[in-house]
């Protein structure tokens, strides 16, 4: 059952794969060994499951190891999805609070384009938030009170999603990204083809291929979900992330329902678009005018400030 994964985003991953994969190795092969040694170490105690489509999904388990989510008896699961060899995406997912086996599964996705989904996570919405001593704590207020969230860090490039894995850092002094051919990197990079998933509809494709891959895998990941309730939550560049991969889902919905492709159709609740940037062109002008006329009875800013913002805008 090949079908899924064949779609044209594959297929183009494909074409490229070997290309890609021989720049890699011209990259790893300049390490400077005492360099190499400073990456960090792969992580041990990884787990993988094979969904029917044949593909990985390598995970852990943190709330178990005291990260995140430690609500006793609510179970959370973290790794990636690999569609293909050059298709790795991050995906962290929680079940629900109370009664995960009946409540929805909601998709949250933070905008950008480039923004992380662990944005959302860790600041927003999600079941933990981080001490400034980058310990854990428990978010009362999560979607997780009330809703499964996976969030996916997408598309590939963005967060911890790669194509292939190259050595880097952020150089401290500069904050640019430094490649390994700069003295002392110490972390591992996501390496893509920047110029292969570039628009909002072609990251709709990845999602849905992910998301596929992730919906026939949890039977084993966690058997008691059994909800197909859907829904998609995200913000910002969700703006349009949400109505066209929205869009996109329906439209493979119908060729999941009559018969044309094979997968699992998404029972649709809501689409949520918090803060979203619908169209820019017409939303940019009135920050202005919000910031001094709003029901909220504030005046963000005098009439010099004012001034200066509607002139820039
Ligand atoms: C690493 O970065 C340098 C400087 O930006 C660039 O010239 C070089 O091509 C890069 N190497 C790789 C393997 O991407
Ligand atoms: C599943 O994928 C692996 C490579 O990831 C391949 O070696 C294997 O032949 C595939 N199995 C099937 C049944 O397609
Ligand atoms: C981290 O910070 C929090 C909040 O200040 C504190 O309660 C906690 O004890 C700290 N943990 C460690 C390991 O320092
Ligand atoms: C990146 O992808 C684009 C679009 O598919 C392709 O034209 C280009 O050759 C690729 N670049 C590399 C280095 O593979
Ligand atoms: C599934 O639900 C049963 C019954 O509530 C529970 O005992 C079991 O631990 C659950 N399994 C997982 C993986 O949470
Ligand atoms: C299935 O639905 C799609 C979208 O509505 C349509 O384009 C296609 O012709 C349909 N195929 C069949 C076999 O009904
Ligand atoms: C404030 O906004 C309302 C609604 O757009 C508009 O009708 C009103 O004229 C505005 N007031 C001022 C002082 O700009
Ligand atoms: C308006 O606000 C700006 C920024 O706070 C401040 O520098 C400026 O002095 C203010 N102008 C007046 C007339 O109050």
């Amino acid at each position: 059952m090949k079908f899924s994964l064949v779609s044209s985003l594959a297929l183009l991953i494909t074409v490229n794969e070997a290309k890609n994969t021989a720049k890699n190795l011209q990259a790893r092969s300049s390490y400077n060994p005492k360099r190499a040694r400073q990456l960090p170490a792969a992580p041990e105690g990884v787990k993988t499951i094979t969904t029917p489509q044949n593909v990985t999904i390598r995970y852990k388990e943190p709330g178990k190891e005291g990260v995140c989510e430690t609500t006793p008896g609510v179970n959370s699961y973290s790794g990636y999805i690999d569609l293909d060899e050059n298709s790795h995406t991050f995906f962290w997912f929680f079940e629900a609070r109370h009664n995960p086996e009946e409540a929805p599964i909601t998709l949250w996705l933070n905008g950008g384009p480039g923004s992380d989904s662990m944005i959302g996570l860790f600041e927003e919405l999600g079941p933990c938030h981080i001490y400034e001593n980058l310990t854990s704590y428990v978010n009362p207020y999560s979607f997780t009170e009330a809703s499964n969230v996976l969030f996916l860090s997408q598309p590939l490039g963005v967060g911890f999603s790669y194509s292939q894995e190259e050595a880097g850092s952020v150089n401290p002094v500069t904050g640019v990204y430094e490649n390994a051919s700069f003295a002392g990197v110490t972390g591992r990079y996501p390496a893509i083809n920047a110029s292969l998933l570039d628009t909002t509809d072609l990251a709709a494709i990845a999602s849905w291929h992910v998301l596929q891959a992730f919906l026939t895998g949890l039977p084993q990941l966690d058997s008691n979900i059994t909800s197909k309730e859907f829904n998609l939550w995200t913000e910002s560049y969700g703006g349009h992330y949400g109505p066209a991969f929205y869009n996109y889902f329906y439209e493979q919905n119908q060729l999941i329902e009559n018969g044309t492709i094979e997968g699992v159709a998404l029972n649709f609740n809501t689409l949520g678009v918090i803060n979203g940037i619908i169209d820019e062109y017409i939303q940019a002008p009135y920050y202005p005018e919000f910031a001094v006329n709003n029901t909220y009875g504030i005046t963000a800013y005098n009439d010099t400030v004012y001034n200066y913002a509607k002139f820039a805008t």
